[in-house]
């Protein structure tokens, strides 16, 4: 018992738990996933799934994303890039829905498959029929070998490392992290972003890892603002534009582990009803950066204010606006709009797992929860 007890402790790294530890690898993470693939001084993004396939990208009449929970977020976060920087149309299906809805696909579709696990039953159901419909599947998982990574014609894997605990972090982060780099190859040799700004994302980019390290040492603060918000019977997450996906993110991290009814709206969509919920027992995530309709978020926020709402800001290091307004406000290192959600992901996770832990749940299996979805 003694021995396996500290087996455990050396793979959980010293962390009390392997969520915290996936947490903060996340910086390595990142790094190792883009390593290799991403050469910042000669200006190269090579991905031999994607190289060897790279007409089927360039002439598909749209990409469709298929993937569930957190992977499926990562692929809402990839259709703003592919649209926003190499104009192609990108829609994110469920897996769960898109296998049963008889969509319509051509062989003029790109699928793309996100899944860490590469074993989620809806998934590789959502695969088998794009590919009988004539699609061309690409899969993204964080599993070598995987049902899925064997099922789709071409792929990339993240380099993500085992990920144990069940809700799923720097797999989220290196699926971004991945996925940014396809839409930044593709805009490349579609020629619809200027070399300027193509060199810029992946200096951008390079610079990550240390961002998020930066992110990550707000822990401490966000475990104090945990601590004042334990007990919340419900939680609203907000974001707009590309952290309009990491607000659902940030709501599924919180259900998920401590079992506390969240949801995430687009900012906007707060006066077409959740509004009504908003009273002096309901706190508010607002994911409020310097980048992206901030002028709009800071509105939003004084909406919110003007109803007693707690307003947790996840802000642009700096940032003195959104400090006057809200009740607390974390703080996260600038970056371009379209790489944010690398770094405003991060306080929601160690917000959602010092709440579960302060609740005394089971961090790395939450209850009615597998760590992957095998069936239906
Ligand atoms: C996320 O924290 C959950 N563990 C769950 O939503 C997960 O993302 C989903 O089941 C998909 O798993 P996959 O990425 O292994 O396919």
């Amino acid at each position: 018992q003694e021995l396996q007890m500290n087996l455990e402790q050396i793979e959980k790294g010293g962390y009390d738990h392997f969520m915290l530890k996936e947490i903060f690898e996340q910086p390595n993470a990142i790094k190792d996933t883009y390593r290799g693939r991403m050469l910042v001084k000669e200006g190269i993004i090579k991905m031999a799934g994607v190289d060897d396939n790279i007409e089927k990208f360039l002439n598909a009449n749209r990409v469709i994303i298929v993937a569930c929970g957190t992977s499926w977020h990562a692929g809402l976060v990839a259709e703003y890039i592919f649209e926003d920087l190499a104009r192609i149309p990108v829609e994110v299906e469920y897996a769960s829905e898109f296998r049963y809805r008889n969509p319509v696909i051509t062989n003029k579709d790109v699928v793309i498959a996100i899944s860490q696990s590469g074993e989620t039953a809806d998934t590789l159901a959502a695969i088998k029929l794009a590919k009988a419909n004539g699609a061309f599947v690409f899969g993204v998982c964080n599993v070598v070998g995987s049902s899925i990574a064997r099922e789709t014609h071409a792929g990339a894997y993240t380099h993500a490392g085992p990920e144990i605990g069940v809700a799923s972090t720097k797999a989220f982060t290196t699926q971004i992290t991945l996925l940014t780099l396809i839409a930044l190859k593709l805009a490349k040799v579609k020629g619809e972003i200027s070399n300027t700004n193509y060199r810029y994302h992946l200096q951008e980019l390079e610079l990550i890892p240390e961002k998020v390290q930066k992110a990550l040492e707000s822990d401490e603060h966000i475990k104090a603002v945990a601590s004042i918000y334990k007990d919340a019977r419900n939680c609203l997450y907000l974001g707009r534009g590309y952290n309009f996906p990491v607000a659902l993110e940030g709501a599924l991290k919180l259900k998920e582990i401590s079992y506390i009814h969240a949801e995430g709206y687009p900012a906007a969509e707060m006066k077409h009803g959740p509004i009504a919920l908003i009273d002096e027992n309901m706190p508010i995530v607002v994911i409020a950066t310097k980048k992206g309709h901030y002028e709009k978020v800071v509105s939003n926020i004084e909406e919110i204010k003007a109803r007693q709402g707690k307003i947790i800001g996840i802000v642009t290091e700096g940032d003195t606006n959104v400090k006057k307004l809200a009740d607390h406000v974390i703080e996260v290192p600038e970056t371009l709009e379209s790489l944010s959600p690398l770094l405003t992901t991060i306080p929601l996770q160690l917000l959602s797992y010092h709440i579960a832990v302060m609740l005394g749940k089971n961090v790395d299996q939450p209850r009615n929860l597998a760590k992957s979805v095998t069936v239906e």
